[in-house]
């Protein structure tokens, strides 16, 4: 089983094997923690990208980190929040298994995720925390070269919100 941390940081700042971009379907770029993620890690990293066709809700692609203290980057896709009606918890538990299994199939060891969809894409945070953690227990479990996951909050509120999931679901 993996530890799982939560902190507050620079998600581009962070030296781990891998952290994990949310992108859009495009994977060309965009606003919120992608466009921090493509500024941090130069022009090179659109390039790669353009070779990856696109990526699917709920789907991951991995690329190089370039500039970045991370080695890799796992893009995935979240879904869009349109009232939790429409598929929106199980495709955000397929970018959290989907990027799990890409991280495990290069053997990386450390991943760091930012909360997906819950910006732009508008979930509500204290539903993704939930999701997140829980899947990650559920996959990481089976994963055994993933040591550890970090849950990298941009607010002092996602931070509690993600503090008091992983305290509800440790027993
Ligand atoms: N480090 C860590 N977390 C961050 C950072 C950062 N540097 N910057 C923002 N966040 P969002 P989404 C947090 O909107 O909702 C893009 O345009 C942010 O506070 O980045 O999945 C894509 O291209 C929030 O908690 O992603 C898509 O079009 C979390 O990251 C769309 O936005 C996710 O917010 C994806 O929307």
């Amino acid at each position: 089983m993996p530890q799982l941390h939560a902190i507050r940081a620079d998600i581009t700042k962070l030296q781990v094997d891998a952290i994990v971009n949310a992108a859009n379907s495009s994977l060309l770029g965009g606003g919120g923690v992608d466009g921090a993620i493509h500024r941090a890690a130069g022009p090179d990293l659109v390039h790669e990208c353009r070779l990856l066709g696109g990526c699917k809700t709920g789907q991951a692609k991995i690329t190089k980190g370039y500039r970045l203290p991370a080695s890799c980057i796992i893009h995935t896709v979240g879904p869009v929040w349109r009232g939790g009606l429409q598929g929106e918890p199980d495709l955000l538990a397929s970018c959290y298994r989907n990027s799990l299994e890409l991280a495990a199939s290069k053997q990386l060891h450390s991943l760091a995720f930012p909360s997906i969809s819950t910006g732009i894409y508008g979930y509500p945070v204290e539903l993704a925390a939930r999701v997140a953690v829980n899947t990650v227990r559920e996959f990481g479990s089976e994963l055994s070269s993933i040591k550890d996951v970090i849950f990298c909050c941009f607010s002092d509120g996602d931070l509690a919100l993600y503090e008091v999931t992983l305290r509800a679901n440790s027993d």
